[in-house]
């Protein structure tokens, strides 16, 4: 529809997405190949299948294993930005989840380099520009989150490459039976650091988890937050404070299992209750999604004009850790 098209095309930043999410499955196979590791299928179209978030989890860590060296994350870091920039995508701070490379013996130098290698020549092809942010992996343990945050304190110190580009420290994988706050002791070294704050919450935990996130780990922002509409207190609090959400209406249909259509998607309640609710893909190479058709399909499902839609774009701006001169810019 023309209404689809324009919002393919309408400058939009993205604060949800996780770079190994984003990668083509023809570079997984091309990597995996070459790396010599095993694919259950090399058919490009069944690669990315999977019935709940822990099924996902394992397509997501399999297709983190072919990224095995710098120039890997390079290719990743610009295929990925290119993708995004063709769905009108200009700016995004997106996700990075290295606790399983670091086990294996990555460098979380290299990673950032080559990461910060592919995103350079992205933009200068595109102008579409990507930040980072160090997602600790919840199912790693506390310990390993504290080591990556001190590392990444040093090789902001000493000015590592691409370090300039990291711009925050944020947690994902699975929720179930972990306390958030059981990762105060990262979350307090990454603020000390001065790094800025997130985490996954609530995709599959209660609303006091949520809780827990911003109050105990000093979170500013929440990645996902759906079950916050479960508790309306928290909901005016929220509400009130302008605290951002980072949403994933198709990747909540599509991995989490959440719901059975986007219409029952608590989306637009989250809009009307006056929360900060943006939004996001996710990983939209795993689900087949771009952030034009994550417009597209909010605003034909939920009647959302295109007006609306622009609100919920600058929503996401506001939302987002730009400097304020950058910010200014881009509305
Ligand atoms: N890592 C990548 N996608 C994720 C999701 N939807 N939930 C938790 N961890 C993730
Ligand atoms: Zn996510």
């Amino acid at each position: 529809t023309a209404l689809a098209a324009a919002l393919d095309a309408l400058p939009k930043v993205e604060l949800h997405c996780h770079v190994e999410g984003t990668m083509r499955p023809a570079t997984v196979v091309e990597l995996a190949t070459r790396a010599g590791i095993p694919l259950p299928t090399t058919d490009v179209t069944e690669l990315y299948s999977y019935r709940s978030l822990d099924e996902f989890l394992s397509v997501f860590w399999l297709v983190q294993s072919t990224l095995t060296g710098r120039d890997d994350w390079a290719r990743l870091g610009y295929e990925s930005v290119l993708d995004a920039a063709a769905h009108g995508r200009v700016y995004a701070e997106l996700f990075f989840t290295p606790a399983r490379h670091l086990t294996a013996g990555s460098r979380l130098r290299d990673i950032v380099a080559g990461l910060d290698e592919g995103f350079a020549a992205a933009e200068a092809e595109t102008g579409s520009t990507a930040m980072l942010i160090a997602d600790i992996d919840r199912a790693f343990g506390p310990s390993a989150g504290v080591a990556m945050v001190d590392e990444l304190g040093d090789l902001r110190r000493g000015g590592a490459t691409g370090m300039q580009r990291v711009l925050g420290v944020g947690m994902d994988s699975t929720e179930l039976g972990i306390d958030p706050a059981s990762f105060r002791d990262a979350y307090r070294l990454a603020a000390r650091h001065g790094f800025r704050l997130t985490g996954h919450q609530g995709e599959n935990s209660p609303p006091s988890a949520i809780a827990t996130l911003v109050d105990v780990l000093g979170a500013e922002r929440v990645d996902h937050g759906l079950s916050l509409v479960a508790d309306p207190a928290l909901v005016a609090r929220f509400a009130a404070e302008r605290i951002p959400l980072t949403v994933c209406p198709n990747s909540n249909i599509r991995i989490a299992n959440a719901f059975g259509s986007l219409a029952e998607h608590p989306f637009p309640a989250m809009r009307s209750a006056g929360l900060l609710a943006t939004l996001n893909t996710d990983d939209p190479a795993l689900t087949d999604l771009d952030l034009g058709y994550e417009y597209a399909s909010a605003a034909d499902t939920f009647g959302y004009s295109f007006d609306d839609m622009v609100t919920i774009a600058l929503d996401g701006i506001t939302a987002s850790w730009l400097p304020a001169d950058d910010a200014r810019a881009l509305r």
